[in-house]
């Protein structure tokens, strides 16, 4: 079995995953999503103390399975540096004491391979990435073959719902709860301009929308017409557009190179509205969508132990003196 820890951001999770038969043997998550709320985003060091405080306390159930276990993995790119260091402090304690190999995982690979948890890998694959810090299409060949062919110039789909949210006063995070909100609103309310319309890059931008629906949202405060009904038409008038941002790109690039496969991952793939549009998208390209479940889409151990199992298979690790902590990476 492998241990696999996960703390890139504001999501302390273990896992232990058996590496023949990728069954999940355990998997828990502590979300910090109520401490950060109150800022409206994540707090890096105060993610980082409750990284301290949760990690452990996840690891003591774990205890019984360290006689059965192979190797340590961890996250260790891209995310908030302090939290990232957390876990890797953590793998690297337990590699060292129970003497196992240690393996470093990148979040993103995690991300990707969140759809074979439990699974064997249905590759190749375009793969759309929407988190809290990353849009991204990737062609996903097989684990070392990962390829970005169009992501974001400014802030992520994830972090456009986050920070719409914070200017509604509606909390962290915002993918949730802007989603709701939508549900009860008029999607065609406002007229938001939906971003690199005419351009024919395969590239995305939220910053320009933020800003059209900041400027939206100061004209109804002013006029004294922030109410329900209104923050109902706001959310669902910018989700709506958010999406068919995403909808416009993607069409452009499938019209270029038809997928076979296609597959939505990341925390902000939770978003109903997204996948029920890329879903008429994909039939009409007549691709299939893989998704993942639900309780997989954002952060979590477990989509970390099912990468390590493949990198456990080719030798894939890190001496504990050489692994270091990524926030940013460039490629894959
Ligand atoms: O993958 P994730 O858990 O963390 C990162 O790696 O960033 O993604 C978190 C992001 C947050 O920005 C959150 O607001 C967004 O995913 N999110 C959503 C939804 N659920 C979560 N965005 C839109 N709609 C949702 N239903
Ligand atoms: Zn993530």
């Amino acid at each position: 079995m492998i241990l696999s820890i996960e703390s890139s951001c504001d999501d302390s999770s273990i896992a232990i995953t058996n590496i023949e038969t990728k069954e999940l043997i355990y998997h828990k998550k502590i979300s910090q999503e109520a401490e950060h709320s109150v800022y409206g985003g994540v707090v890096p060091e105060l993610a980082a103390r409750l990284h301290i405080e949760a990690l452990p306390k996840i690891l003591e159930e774990c205890k019984s399975y360290f006689k059965d276990l192979k190797a340590i993995a961890v996250t260790n790119a891209p995310g908030l540096s302090v939290t990232l260091t957390e876990g890797v402090m953590m793998a690297k304690a337990l590699a060292i004491t129970l003497n196992l190999p240690l393996i470093a995982v990148n979040h993103l690979k995690g991300h990707i391979y969140s759809l074979f948890i439990q699974k064997d890998e249905l590759l190749p694959c375009t793969v759309l990435l929407v988190s809290g810090g990353h849009t991204q299409i990737i062609e996903v060949e097989d684990l070392e073959n990962m390829k970005i062919v169009g992501q974001t110039s400014d802030d992520s789909f994830g972090e456009s719902f986050d920070k719409v949210s914070k200017m509604l006063g509606l909390g962290y995070p915002g993918g949730p709860v802007v989603q709701e909100k939508a549900l009860k609103g008029n999607n065609e309310a406002y007229d938001f301009p939906i971003p690199l319309r005419q351009s024919p890059a395969i590239e995305f931008s939220y910053s320009g929308l933020k800003n059209a629906v900041r400027v939206a949202i100061l004209k109804e405060e002013e006029n004294g017409k922030l109410d329900e009904q209104t923050i109902a038409n706001i959310c669902a008038s910018f989700q709506k557009t958010a999406v068919d941002h995403i909808l416009m790109k993607l069409k452009k690039y499938f019209k270029l190179l038809p997928p076979k496969k296609v597959a939505i991952v990341g925390g902000a793939s939770a978003n109903i509205y997204l996948r029920e549009n890329i879903l008429k998208l994909s039939k009409e390209f007549n691709s299939e969508l893989i998704l993942a479940p639900l309780e997989f889409c954002s952060d979590n151990a477990a989509m970390i132990g099912r990468v390590a199992i493949e990198q456990y298979k080719s030798n894939d690790f890190v001496s504990f003196k050489d692994i270091d902590v990524k926030a940013r990476l460039k490629e894959f």
